[in-house]
């Protein structure tokens, strides 16, 4: 890297705090070969939009990208075959190493995706390993006996998708175990080879200068080694740290009332203690390469529990926390999330959010009841960008982005196509960047992999640039503001304790040198305020109400439906 660009990157080991991250589905960004599935030269050819230096861009300042490494693509790329490759559909390891060039050129670093508690079937680990019950890398996945003369699975164990989590295999006599399809076979987190294996598929890439991980369900790397069967989900106990029941634990019931049999508490094959031990082994790597950082995608439905994985600041430098896309569009259960994440937080632990990703409905499109997403969007921009912790953008979401809803025969996701009408999938949420209001949104000039989203005319890059209202502005003046805001950067976070008027959530943030108020209207009426905050000047920053004069002083405030200010 040269001086100039290292000069650019975030300074110091702990930029990943200061940073506004960016999570890039290769798939679906941008096409250059005309084959309607994007790719890393089309990738680079964008970075600019991305960051350019200058708040004409977007401002992030660092990646994730979802996988592009060798893949039969069962699962988009969560299916790996080769971890030291990249896929010949997104590019080459040349034009990887251009991507990280041009990417530290702009002050951007590159999160990978290690998709590692599962590879591919096709994988040649577990060709091997299938080949028979003898085979050296026999172990490095996990294989059992079927249980009595039925032959039946070794425990009851459900995959993530709705589906049993063992495979019977023919060959050799015996099943294997997939949390995920059966094309993702889990890898034996047991074997030390496998798990020096892995440890050389991170150096490989931080030897190639990538800056950190995003590590796939790391809560489901290690199982109980006696394989016990689950309880069913009603005994998972009483937990007071849990959300009051979640449209999540919602989908569940429905589910099984449809007699899809996953009705299970995944006490055996999640939160194994000896994932913790892995991912220290893992932070011992990172160490050794000074600036680097990782965040885990812990799920769970205790906060304790997920935020256990910070360890002693020995294991995940951050952690998704996904609790807002449970949420309902209301200032106390967005509250009641922040301040329970807050409250679990191991000291020295650095929370990271997220409003949407490639696995979930678009937060526009969740909130967007009679057609009310537009001003949500506005008002969840300035939540997720004022919040202590870092937070992580979906790409598209700046442009408002829709999730269309997809008829049965376009569907590409699995999931989405085995359960529907009932699900449909995650592809809702993965379909083109939308660049401008060309042809395919200007994605490709092929035929897509998935159709556009719903009105690009006025969901797209080049269209919302030029208006200062769009909510790509308003992205593009969070995120530049936020540089030069140090109460935002590292202060810290506290829920105010005066009166706030009824769906409204109010916060402050502080550092040593600034105070700055946060106060959001959830309500879709007006909402009137004096502000007690004191040691304010009252300056409003930001708004979200394009009305609103920016700049201006005030001691009290009239929130629109849906505004979000930022206040000095
Ligand atoms: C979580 C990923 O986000 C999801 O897309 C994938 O299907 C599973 N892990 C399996 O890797």
């Amino acid at each position: 890297m040269s001086k100039k660009a290292k000069e650019q990157l975030l300074q110091g080991e702990d930029w990943w705090k200061k940073a506004v991250f960016y999570q890039i589905y290769p798939r679906s960004f941008m096409d250059s070969n005309g084959d309607g599935i994007g790719d890393l030269p089309g990738i680079i050819d964008q970075l600019d939009y991305l960051n350019d230096g200058t708040p004409d861009s977007l401002g992030i300042d660092a990646i994730w990208f979802s996988p592009f490494f060798p893949s039969p693509q069962h699962d988009f790329g969560y299916d790996i075959a080769d971890y030291c490759d990249i896929d010949p559909r997104f590019g080459t390891l040349e034009d990887f190493d251009r991507l990280v060039e041009e990417c530290h050129k702009r002050g951007i670093r590159v999160m990978l995706d290690l998709v590692v508690n599962h590879t591919s079937d096709q994988h040649p680990w577990f060709k091997e390993s299938r080949s028979s019950r003898d085979n050296p890398k026999r172990d490095w996945y996990i294989w059992r006996d079927g249980r009595g003369p039925n032959n039946k699975p070794p425990n009851n164990w459900r995959n993530h998708f709705f589906g049993p989590a063992w495979t019977f295999d023919e060959a050799t006599g015996q099943y294997y175990l997939h949390s995920f399809l059966k094309e993702q076979p889990d890898l034996n987190w047991y074997n030390p080879e496998v798990r020096k294996a892995i440890h050389e598929v991170i150096r490989f890439w931080l030897d190639r200068g990538v800056d950190g991980f995003r590590l796939d369900v790391a809560h489901a790397y290690c199982k109980d080694q006696q394989l016990r069967s689950n309880p069913p989900f009603f005994r998972r106990g009483k937990n007071p740290n849990r959300m009051a029941f979640t449209d999540q634990d919602l989908t569940y019931v429905i589910f099984n009332l449809l007699g899809l049999p996953d009705l299970q508490h995944k006490k055996y094959n999640l939160h194994h203690p000896e994932t913790h031990q892995v991912l220290k082994e893992f932070r011992r790597i990172f160490d050794a390469y000074p600036g680097t950082t990782s965040i885990g995608e812990i799920a769970g439905d205790d906060p304790a529990v997920v935020a256990s994985y910070y360890g002693n600041n020995d294991e995940l430098h951050m952690n998704f926390y996904f609790d807002f896309v449970y949420c309902r569009f209301n200032a106390d259960s967005f509250r009641r999330c922040v301040e329970r994440w807050e409250h679990f937080l191991p000291k020295e632990a650095w929370p990271a959010y997220t409003l949407s990703n490639h696995d979930v409905t678009r937060a526009i499109s969740r909130f967007d009841q009679g057609h009310r997403g537009d001003e949500r969007a506005r008002l969840l921009a300035l939540f997720l960008l004022t919040l202590r912790g870092t937070p992580f953008i979906y790409y598209g979401e700046e442009i408002g982005m829709k999730d269309p809803r997809l008829p049965k025969h376009m569907l590409k996701d699995p999931v989405g196509r085995k359960w529907y009408p009932f699900y449909r999938g995650r592809d809702g949420a993965r379909t083109p960047m939308q660049w401008n209001s060309g042809p395919h949104a200007g994605f490709t000039w092929g035929e897509p992999w998935l159709p556009v989203g719903p009105e690009i005319e006025k969901r797209n890059v080049a269209t919302q640039r030029q208006d200062p209202n769009s909510l790509l502005s308003l992205y593009r003046k969070l995120i530049w503001t936020r540089k030069k805001l140090p109460a935002l950067l590292e202060g810290s976070y506290r829920t105010v304790n005066w009166e706030v008027p009824p769906d409204c959530y109010f916060y402050v943030r502080e550092s040593r040198e600034q105070k700055l108020l946060v106060l959001l209207n959830f309500s879709d009426d007006q909402r009137y305020c004096e502000l007690q905050e004191p040691g304010l000047a009252g300056e409003i920053l930001i708004s979200t109400n394009p009305r609103r004069r920016e700049g201006e002083k005030i001691s009290s405030i009239i929130l629109a439906p849906y505004e979000g200010c930022l206040i000095k």
